[in-house]
């Protein structure tokens, strides 16, 4: 039976989602909503709020969609998938208490306390007296994390006491992530390698990804200030078979049980980011929707059928497994000038037609402007491409960089350079 498939979402995770689900047999008629001008060429666009859980029900009844794929953290802990679910529209993605997990750093504490999962000590805090009275005691100075979603913006890594205290008074007092300060984790900074899992999750069952590794920051050699991500590669030289059985069975199983008997079973993608300590792998967090640009460089790498995967969690049928090639991929962001702070868009994008035919260009701020195609965003697109090793796929995707241009384009030069 082919599938009718409404994917939620805007960015190049959402392009690439959209990628490997119109590559599925299985595929009928595939939307996203709002999309971009890269899913434009994929799919249909569909001018629908993703967060607007009522309309989103009723374009999915309207249009006998089969499946909704959820591709941002913001709809899920706002309860779309709640809504689509009892509307009965099969939805990929987790319930609002589920989506907790990334909606409350206090609420992914209390899990992972309770499951056992191995996570830095610390505490959470709703008075900012008494954190500042625990920071001032703390033997160093802790990581600050407002509870909620603040756009990636929301934790701080201070090196003095005096910049932590800050930092509370920055989340707590003033506000400055809004209510997502209104509770703050205080936690010991943990030293090591960070890595990101995914997890296609269905209630107990669990299938992992293959491990990534992204760069927050703006420029080459971690400098800069924090992004929403500027490159990707996987598989990392650290990516153990050990590390995933330990992942799996330390981390997302006991998650998913603890959840379940909390009554929120979790259904969608299960995303930690791990910290690799002298002590062994730590969870920094939990996500609940898939990486961003982690997807860009997972897909590609991807041999089984993402879709029927996907359709199958939301059924309860999640697959015992999903094909991996041996393949790397190294994914590179174009960011549009002045990004992150303050970005220009408008510039035209040139050069598209001429990268290599295998290389995969996933969009996410651009926009078809007659027949042209201008950026729209600060994150305009990741280049991936694909080798026998990181080396290979690196060389290749950089070779592809250089012919997709506009002005004022920034990109880090080193995206997997630790690998090679
Ligand atoms: P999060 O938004 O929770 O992913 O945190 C953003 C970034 O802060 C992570 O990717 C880490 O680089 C850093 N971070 C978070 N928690 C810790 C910790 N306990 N120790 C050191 N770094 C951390
Ligand atoms: N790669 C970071 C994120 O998706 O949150």
């Amino acid at each position: 039976m082919s599938l009718r498939v409404l994917v939620l979402g805007s960015g190049a995770r959402e392009h690439a989602l959209a990628w490997a689900i119109a590559r599925s047999p299985r595929c009928g008629a595939l939307c996203v909503a709002p999309g971009n001008g890269g899913t434009a060429g994929l799919a249909d666009n569909v001018g629908l709020d993703p967060a607007d859980a009522s309309a989103v029900v009723r374009f999915a009844r309207g249009n006998a969609i089969d499946l909704v794929v959820i591709g941002p953290e913001a709809p899920l802990v706002a309860g779309v998938a709640d809504a689509l679910r009892s509307a009965g529209v099969p939805c990929y993605g987790p319930s609002a208490a589920a989506a907790r997990i990334e909606g409350s750093k206090a609420f992914a504490r209390s899990v992972m306390e309770r499951a056992g999962v191995p996570h830095a000590p610390g505490a959470a805090f709703d008075d900012p007296a008494v954190a500042e009275a625990y920071l001032r005691t703390a033997p160093e100075p802790p990581v600050v994390k407002a509870d909620g979603l603040a756009a990636g913006k929301g934790v701080r890594v201070p090196r003095t006491r005096a910049a932590a205290v800050r930092a509370v008074r920055a989340a707590m007092v003033r506000r400055e992530f809004g209510d997502a300060g209104r509770t703050v984790v205080l936690e010991r900074r943990l030293v090591g390698q960070e890595v990101s899992a995914h997890a296609l999750c269905s209630a107990t069952n669990a299938v992992l990804l293959p491990f990534a590794r992204d760069y927050k920051r703006l420029r080459a050699g971690d400098r800069g200030p924090n992004t929403g991500g500027m490159g990707v590669y996987s598989p990392p030289p650290f990516a153990t078979p050990e590390l995933a059985t330990f992942v799996l069975e330390r981390v997302v199983r006991p998650t998913l049980a603890e959840l379940a008997a909390r009554g929120a079973p979790y259904v969608g993608t299960l995303y930690p980011g791990l910290m690799l300590t002298d002590a062994g792998p730590h969870v920094l967090e939990f996500n609940c929707r898939f990486g961003d640009p982690e997807t860009q460089v997972l897909v590609p790498r991807l041999t089984g059928d993402l879709l029927n995967a996907l359709h199958g969690a939301a059924r309860g049928t999640l697959p015992s497994d999903l094909e991996v090639r041996p393949e790397a991929a190294v994914g590179v962001v174009l960011a549009a000038p002045g990004y992150p702070t303050d970005p220009r868009t408008g510039g035209e994008i040139v050069g598209l037609d001429e990268v290599d035919p295998d290389v995969l260009i996933f969009h996410a701020g651009t926009r078809r402007d007659g027949r042209r195609l201008v950026t729209s965003g600060g994150r305009v697109l990741t280049v991936v491409a694909t080798g026998s090793t990181v080396a290979e796929a690196r060389r290749r995707v950089y070779a592809n960089v250089r012919r997709v241009r506009f002005p004022g384009r920034q990109f880090r030069i080193d995206i997997g350079l630790e690998a090679v």
